[in-house]
């Protein structure tokens, strides 16, 4: 089975930056409070033009025009997304539309909470494989802003907007691996279609309980699969939820912090689009040089996890 390499990132963020200071205007709470606890200073918000659709098909445009590429050979699309426009048609039918993207290819979402994109790269591997398709786009889009309830703020403070997108290609020499799981359980939790009010509710030390497991244990698990010590890494880019869990791991693992990427401080927690916003934020600063090797980490509602071992061409 081929496995992927990443060609080329693509970003979109919302136009509205909410400081922490912004949200003290609204609840109570303060910079000190949330930075202390989150590493989180500021995030941005959509506005009344924007949603996950105009953030994904951004975010998706840039990854395309980046790859070089020609559209016409993405061979399927996967949205890791749990703030999608609709709940039908799929945020990835709808970039497909707004795109003018190839018909005759696998289309569909992923809901894997945070831990989205890393679960949505698997199913693009999985389509492209018994497709025979070469190309695959994968985004990840959230509007979480929309499901925040803003009288909670043990919540409120805690999430983003964004949409990071990337174009992978199969290949058969491809570092590739991945990891995912889940454990079932509602400590992140938000109401379906009809059901009561639709917003993030969190039971947070448990989360975090979970999150500072989950993290060495998705290392230790594709470490089974594959030969590999963090020292052989390039980058370890980890879901943004929180400074403190990867801190956390950091000291568990005794590993180099300068390895860990970090960007809560000015986006909060984005869920799926977390990790393809690092990325490509590291791309645009150069960070990534051409076979670099990358451990990405995602975890998150459900309970669900992911790793993924991957370079960028
Ligand atoms: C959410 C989180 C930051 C809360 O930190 P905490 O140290 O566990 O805080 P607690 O919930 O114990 O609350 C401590 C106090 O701060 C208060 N508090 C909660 N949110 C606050 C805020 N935004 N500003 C000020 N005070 C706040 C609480 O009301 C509580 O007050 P009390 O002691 O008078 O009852 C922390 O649990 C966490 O990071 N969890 C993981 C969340 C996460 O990353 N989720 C996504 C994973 S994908």
């Amino acid at each position: 089975m081929k496995g992927l390499k990443i060609i080329s990132t693509g970003s979109a963020i919302p136009s509205r930056n909410v400081t922490n200071d912004d949200l003290a205007q609204v609840v109570e709470t303060n910079d000190e409070w949330i930075f202390t606890r989150t590493g989180i200073h500021s995030r941005y918000f959509c506005n009344e033009e924007e949603s996950t659709l105009t953030l994904a098909t951004d975010a998706a445009r840039k990854a395309i025009e980046n790859s070089g590429i020609n559209k016409d050979d993405i061979g399927c699309i996967i949205c890791a997304t749990l703030s999608g426009d609709y709940a039908s048609p799929s945020l990835s039918c709808m970039v497909q539309a707004c795109l003018s993207l190839p018909q005759d290819i696998p289309v569909l979402d992923v809901n894997a909470a945070c831990s989205g994109f890393l679960y949505g790269l698997e199913v693009c591997r999985g389509m492209l494989n018994a497709t025979e398709g070469k190309y695959g786009l994968v985004i990840g889009a959230e509007q979480l802003s929309r499901i925040l309830d803003m009288q909670d703020r043990s919540t409120c403070v805690l999430f983003g907007d964004g949409a990071g997108a990337v174009i992978v290609e199969a290949a058969q020499d491809a570092y590739y691996d991945s990891v995912l799981g889940a454990k079932g359980g509602k400590q992140i939790l938000i109401n379906g279609i009809g059901n009561k009010a639709q917003y993030i509710e969190m039971d947070g030390k448990e989360v975090f309980k979970f999150a500072v497991d989950a993290l060495p244990k998705c290392i230790r698990k594709l470490q089974e699969k594959q030969t590999f010590t963090l020292d052989d890494i390039d980058h370890v880019i980890c879901h943004q939820a929180n400074s403190r869990i990867i801190d956390h791991c950091i000291k568990k693992l005794k590993a180099d912090p300068d390895k860990f990427y970090k960007n809560m401080d000015h986006f909060g927690n984005t869920s799926a689009a977390s990790i393809p916003l690092a990325l490509a934020e590291m791309d645009e600063k150069n960070m990534i040089k051409s076979g670099d090797k990358l451990l990405l980490i995602g975890f998150g509602g459900g309970l669900t996890w992911a790793g993924t071992l991957i370079t960028k061409e």
